[in-house]
């Protein structure tokens, strides 16, 4: 195994952060299915019963405002993921492939997320959104492990 370079490390930090980061969501998005909570902000989206802060007075409500919440988390490590691979690693085509997956998948989650409100849970769209969860996180930590053997940034010296 090759260590980080210096010049990698901001992106292994990035690739990292959303692996853990989802890892967390979907513990939380499971704790909103067991705990009966997905409607806790009833069926409004984006706002969480109407508003953009609700008053927060009960479980299920502090329950679901917190998965959703936390999506904003998830989004700043994959999408700063992906800004810095399209930008500075577009030759490194698998974790191009990887990042760009992970990437549109995020925005289909949050879609799924939506209809999984706005259609009052239906089943078969929670199922969807569980299973795409799974997808995501596996084309993150296919990214981790494509990050150790990426070649560091050539560095432009001084004539
Ligand atoms: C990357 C983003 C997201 C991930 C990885 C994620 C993951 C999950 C997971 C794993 C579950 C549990 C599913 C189950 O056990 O059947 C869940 C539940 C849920 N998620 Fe998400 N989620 C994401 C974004 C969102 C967004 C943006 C919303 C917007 C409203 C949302 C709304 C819900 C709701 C309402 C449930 C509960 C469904 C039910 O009780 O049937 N999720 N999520």
């Amino acid at each position: 195994m090759r260590p980080f370079e210096p010049s990698t490390r901001l992106l292994w930090v990035f690739a990292l952060g959303s692996v853990i980061s989802t890892y967390i969501l979907i513990l939380i998005g499971g704790y909103v299915t067991t705990s009966d909570s997905g409607l806790g902000c009833g069926e409004s989206w984006p706002l969480c019963s109407g508003a953009v802060l609700p008053a927060l007075n009960n479980s299920a409500q502090i329950i679901e405002f917190s998965h959703r919440i936390f999506n904003f988390v998830v989004a700043f490590f994959i999408i700063g993921t992906a800004i810095l691979v399209w930008t500075r690693y577009r030759r490194e085509k698998n974790l191009v492939l990887f990042t760009t997956a992970s990437f549109v998948g995020l925005f289909v989650q949050v879609f799924l997320g939506m209809v999984t409100v706005t259609s009052a849970l239906n089943p078969i769209v929670g199922d969807a959104h569980l299973g795409l969860a799974s997808a995501i996180l596996a084309f993150l930590v296919v990214n981790v492990m494509l990050v150790r053997d990426v070649r560091p940034i050539p560095v432009a010296l001084p004539r």
